[in-house]
């Protein structure tokens, strides 16, 4: 949540540069946006509530001067989006700038103390603490990093924070964090900051990661890194990112989440390079682990659930599928160093997954993270990462990376079934070769659907609630297909087994009430045909997903979206969750909704 970007060069002008990455952020939180930059000893400021195109049409944020600046897009946690609560936030004098990602828990505390020193504090957000407190340290004579290291004592919570002050000559930016993230990019003669690398992109591949508990000093010539535990200086290469600019752009596609949806076949395909012995380590982990849980949330939640039958019939295993934010409730602490963790998060910066981790790593579970974002925070809990390969994704809601973590789950699948020998290895290889096809099948599946989901989307669009069915691994597709539907077009959606539908929610169903079925060619089959006739006899408007000659289930259905080929039965859900995509981007369409920023969503969700 919250993007936060800095950069000091040399020379020039930063902020066409800011603005230019604070779109590239604009994912990570859109409520309101702000900049500030340093000239010739002074600081300018401009910040305002909205996305960042319209602040930019209102204050031209291109028009700042300063070869210094910090800029943030933020998500709001404590006040509303307003000019005043927009970061960045400053101390009483307007010297030092900040921007901040996460929650200072003790911000009224703080604030109460401050106020009695005589500091004017204008926000109401829970940021404005840290300015202030730097001031305090600055006055009693230490330089803008001894200031932030002295203010990070003071603060409790999490947080990503970038620092500059106009006492600093030569120019510099101070950046700590503490459980969000921050990467550093470096080129000559030019530092950069930001709470994810697309930020930089099309400037540098070099990053630098900066590790929770760790402080950084940024000038135009060089990045100084220390613990803040000892002031020791860490020496830390840089990393080159395989990520180009290109895929961090739109390339003629109105939107991130089309052009994602289009990107699937290639990330399936990078996915299915993985080095074998990569998926073997992660394998052999989770093999000689006693209980293996699949932890997540949201949409990765749904790749875990699917996971499981994955694991289920290829490797005779059955993990235990739970929410990352309840798992500690769950497991009431009967956690063993023989059990194994598999955290699914393509942003890898989740506080409910991560959290979910350390906790378990107080009781010695190994843990084995797929994750989709080289560096991130996940990484370093965990004992093993897998890091799918769908290239950067910009639209907050999920879909290449949901098939990637699909993928790599398949892979894993396969691998612990060469361990497990719980089905015949000629069965393995044949499913490995299908795998194989998987980036074409989605392919076509993505091409024959798109005009049915478009016209799909111009009826359904003012339904007020859909109910998603399915049964056996297709729930796990259902509840993804509601799940992207709500996040953006806002829709009620629910998502159930067909089987428990009778149970109760079948009474939502009267005449017109659609129902849509993900109703693969396997053993489920005949069950749901029972389920598709109950929702017929009341009424009900039956949308089926469906394998291309199924004449049965076409005849039973008043629309149909079609697989080109029979999928096997544990990969199902890499295609049959397709058309499911197309439609909500669809609807989202139909009903004037910008898809890829979805109300009160944030790509990265870092709060618990
Ligand atoms: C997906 O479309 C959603 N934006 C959301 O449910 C997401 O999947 C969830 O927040 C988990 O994110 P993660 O994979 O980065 O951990
Ligand atoms: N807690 C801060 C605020 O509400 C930062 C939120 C964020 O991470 O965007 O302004």
């Amino acid at each position: 949540m919250c993007g936060i970007i800095g950069v000091v060069q040399k020379r020039g002008d930063v902020a066409p540069f800011l603005h230019q990455a604070l779109k590239r952020l604009e994912y990570r939180g859109y409520d309101s946006v702000g900049v500030t930059t340093i000239s010739e000893g002074k600081l300018y400021m401009k910040k305002e509530k909205g996305k960042i195109e319209e602040v930019h049409r209102k204050l031209n944020l291109d028009d700042m001067p300063g070869s210094i600046g910090i800029g943030h897009t933020r998500w709001a946690t404590h006040g509303i989006p307003s000019m005043l609560n927009s970061h960045p936030h400053f101390d009483c004098n307007n010297e030092i700038s900040v921007v901040h990602n996460g929650v200072i828990d003790n911000f009224l505390e703080l604030r109460t103390e401050l106020r009695a020193l005589g500091h004017k504090l204008k926000s109401e957000t829970d940021t404005e603490v840290i300015p202030h407190l730097i001031e305090d340290y600055m006055k009693d004579g230490m330089d803008l990093l001894q200031a932030v290291k002295e203010t990070t004592k003071r603060i409790e919570g999490t947080y990503a924070i970038v620092v500059m002050s106009t006492k600093e000559n030569p120019n510099r930016i101070v950046c700590t964090r503490d459980g969000n993230p921050l990467v550093i990019g470096r080129k000559e003669n030019v530092s950069y900051v930001s709470s994810d690398i697309p930020a930089f992109l099309p400037m540098t591949n070099d990053m630098i990661l900066l590790l929770d508990g760790e402080i950084a000093s940024l000038s135009t010539d060089e990045v100084r890194i220390e613990k803040l535990s000892d002031e020791s200086e860490v020496k830390r290469e840089s990393i080159k990112i395989s990520w180009t600019a290109d895929q961090a752009q739109k390339s003629g596609y109105p939107h991130f989440m089309l052009k994602e949806i289009h990107e699937q076949p290639e990330a399936i395909r990078n996915t299915l390079r993985l080095r074998d012995d990569v998926i073997k380590e992660a394998a052999n982990i989770i093999h000689s682990s006693e209980r293996v849980f699949m932890l997540a949330m949201g949409t990765s939640g749904h790749a875990a659930q699917a996971g499981q039958h994955m694991f289920a019939s290829i490797a005779g295993v059955l993990p235990i599928v739970e929410l990352a934010s309840d798992f500690s409730d769950t497991v009431y602490g009967t956690l063993t160093e023989k059990d194994c963790i598999i955290a699914i998060t393509q942003s890898g910066e989740t506080t409910d997954t991560i959290s979910a981790v350390k906790y378990a790593k107080e009781f010695g579970v190994k843990i084995v993270a797929i994750t989709n974002v080289v560096g991130s925070s996940i990484t370093r809990y965990a004992d093993y990462t897998v890091l799918t390969q769908a290239g950067p994704e910009i639209g907050v809601a999920a879909t290449k990376t949901f098939m990637v973590q699909l993928t790599s789950l398949a892979l894993l699948a396969l691998k612990i079934g060469e361990l497990t020998k719980f089905v015949k290895p000629s069965i393995i290889k044949a499913k490995r070769e299908f795998l194989e096809r998987m980036p074409d099948i989605v392919s076509e599946t993505i091409s024959r659907n798109e005009e049915l989901a478009r016209r799909l989307a111009g009826q359904m669009y003012d339904k007020p609630s859909l109910l998603f069915l399915g049964r056996g691994i297709s729930i796990a597709t259902a509840e993804e297909g509601a799940l992207k539907l709500k996040e953006i077009a806002y829709n009620h959606a629910e998502a159930y087994s067909a089987g428990e539908s009778k149970h109760g929610p079948i009474a939502l169903v009267q005449e017109g009430y659609p129902v849509i079925f993900v109703a693969p060619h396997d053993e489920t089959r005949s069950r749901m045909i029972g389920n598709i006739m109950e929702m017929k006899a009341r009424g009900g408007y039956t949308i089926s997903v469906i394998l291309k000659d199924d004449k049965e289930l076409t005849g039973l259905s008043d629309y149909v979206f079609t697989i080109p080929n029979q999928v096997e039965a544990e990969f199902s859900t890499m295609a049959f969750i397709v058309p499911l995509q197309l439609f909500s981007y669809y609807m989202a369409l139909r009903k004037g909704f910008d898809p890829d920023k979805p109300r009160n969503l944030a790509k990265s969700v870092t709060v618990l």
